[in-house]
């Protein structure tokens, strides 16, 4: 079963939320995998997503354990809360907020340090785009140095498919997870699962997780409406 991931963003509100669990549950009943990215103050409502059996997780996390980061939310405090996972180095938090490769690595590690999955996001700006090598190796070497990586999965996004409606053609899709997936494992000897972000609807769901390399889509846009995303969710049947 592929992994189908949801990220709110800085969207949504309490009643948004409730309103969308149920919405959720009348659409697909108990689906594996799937997982939701809520902005921190609601993750509480995990609660109402249950029946459905879904993951609930955070988009970002302090590298630090605790001390004086005004503003911050550790990793223990996202497990104390209940998040099951965290999302992690999205393009938005390295080019907007301007994280490194350094500070995302001393925030996977912490993340599993305190029980949580971690869904790293990696991926080229348009400049980049001939040397997405590069850039994606330097991204995963960083990030998954020295960690267990049997609680992480990596989402490949192209950062100028984001949003856009650009969506990556299924020929780059397969030549960058197929990169992705040989890189881990020669460097780590692991078979990381690999998802592909950017502009996915449930007009071109289907096509891309019917594909062998794809173990999921992590989904920004088109998660925001419930029956939206459930399409995505049944596209992989
Ligand atoms: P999008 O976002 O689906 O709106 O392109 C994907 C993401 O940022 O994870």
């Amino acid at each position: 079963m592929k992994y189908i991931v949801a990220n709110f963003k800085l969207n949504g509100d309490l009643q948004f939320i409730k309103n969308y669990a149920a919405d959720l549950n009348l659409q697909v009943n108990k689906p594996t995998n799937m997982m939701i990215a809520l902005p921190n103050v609601y993750l509480h409502l995990k609660k109402h997503f249950v029946k459905n059996s879904i993951l609930i997780g955070a988009q970002n996390v302090s590298e630090y354990q605790k001390g004086a980061y005004t503003g911050e939310v550790s990793a223990k405090m996202l497990s104390d809360i209940g998040a099951d996972f965290v999302i992690i180095g999205h393009s938005e938090r390295r080019h907007v907020f301007g994280e490194t490769n350094e500070q995302i690595a001393a925030k996977v590690k912490i993340a599993l340090q305190n029980g949580l999955k971690v869904i790293l996001c990696v991926g080229e700006q348009l400049e980049e785009k001939n040397k997405y090598r590069f850039v994606i190796s330097e991204q995963l070497k960083t990030a998954l140095k020295d960690v267990d990586l049997s609680n992480v999965i990596v989402a490949y996004e192209p950062v100028w498919a984001i949003g856009t409606g650009k969506v990556a053609t299924t020929k780059d899709i397969i030549k960058v997870h197929d990169y992705i997936k040989q890189l881990v494992n020669k460097k780590f000897n692991y078979n990381v699962p690999v998802l592909y972000g950017g502009s996915v609807k449930p007009n071109n769901s289907a096509e891309i997780l019917a594909l062998s390399q794809v173990d999921g889509v992590l989904v920004g846009g088109a998660s925001l409406n419930a029956e939206e995303f459930s399409k995505i969710y049944l596209s992989q049947f």
